[in-house]
């Protein structure tokens, strides 16, 4: 596995392999890599003739009082694993490289309605920071195909609609979550639980399978579904930031008509901030 930190010779390198007819597969990262990274990689493997796995902690798409200072940096411990997993080459740049004039004076990419709503809601900036900065790696690399995972579905989603609006060359694939055996999404952040915190966690994942299943077997009263939701998470030990019914296409807010949804909440265990969603199909009951 190469290594490398500089733009200008990561762009030598991809373009060699493009020239010689191999297909380039894009996954970005912040490292602190787990078994979700683990699985992009994978898939990215098993579509693309060259994996290209990039590690930046973006400072742009933290706000002020955000966990930036203390994400965790593991890069040793990372480079390792992709090494292991058959990744081509690990892209590490610098902040100066990646905002060589500064954040404050970088071109900046907002992708409008779907970056305001939820996590967008409490995060101010955010999702300008993810597209910012994915924009920028896919014009680094200029990946055939670029993964992500469908935990951040809303991160998913903000990317799609980026990379149609600009007309940006890339398939982006979204990834199934991968889980604990106790069904909490794997997150570099589940690092920052405690012992105890970790224990309710997976409460998070129950309760979205409480309300699928409900949806799943014909429910539609999604307001009280939603506040049910929020009531089993706080009961749980959570402070909820939302619980939400959408729909799975564009985060819109159901109708009847929409078959696909996708249930998504953020909450907080003591300071660590957690997400997930999960898809579902409502199921059409014949009236009688
Ligand atoms: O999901 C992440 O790890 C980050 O938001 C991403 C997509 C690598 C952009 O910094």
């Amino acid at each position: 596995m190469e290594r490398i930190s500089a733009i200008k010779e990561l762009r030598q390198q991809v373009a060699a392999r493009r020239l010689a007819g191999e297909r380039i597969a894009l996954v970005p990262t912040m490292g602190n890599l787990h078994a979700g990274h683990l699985e992009l990689v994978k898939q990215a493997r098993q579509r693309a003739g060259r994996v290209v796995v990039s590690i930046f902690v973006n400072p742009m798409q933290f706000g002020a009082g955000e966990d930036f200072g203390r994400y965790p940096r593991t890069l040793e411990q990372d480079a390792t694993q992709l090494e292991s997993a058959g990744v081509d080459l690990l892209f590490t740049p610098s902040v100066q490289e990646v905002y060589p004039r500064g954040q404050e004076a970088q071109t900046a990419i907002t992708v409008p309605g779907i970056s305001n709503i939820l996590c967008g809601a409490s995060r101010a900036g955010h999702f300008a920071g993810v597209a910012t900065v994915v924009c920028k790696l896919l014009n680094m690399v200029q990946p055939d195909l670029a993964l992500f995972g469908n935990k951040d579905l809303q991160q998913l989603l903000v990317i799609r609609q980026m990379v149609e609006d600009l007309c940006i060359p890339v398939e982006i694939m979204g990834i199934p979550t991968v889980r604990e055996p106790d069904g909490l999404a794997r997150s570099s952040r589940n690092g920052y639980l405690t012992a105890e915190e970790r224990s309710q966690a997976p409460a998070l994942y129950r309760v979205l399978c409480e309300t699928s299943r409900a949806i799943a077997q014909g429910r539609s009263d999604y307001a009280a579904l939603e506040s049910e939701g929020k009531q089993s998470l706080m009961a749980a030990g959570f402070k909820p930031d939302y619980y939400s019914i959408r729909n799975a296409a564009d985060l819109s807010e159901p109708n009847g008509e929409m078959q696909k949804l996708a249930i998504l909440a953020a909450a907080c265990l003591g300071r660590t901030r957690l997400i997930d969603n999960l898809l579902v199909e409502r199921q059409e009951f014949p009236c009688n």
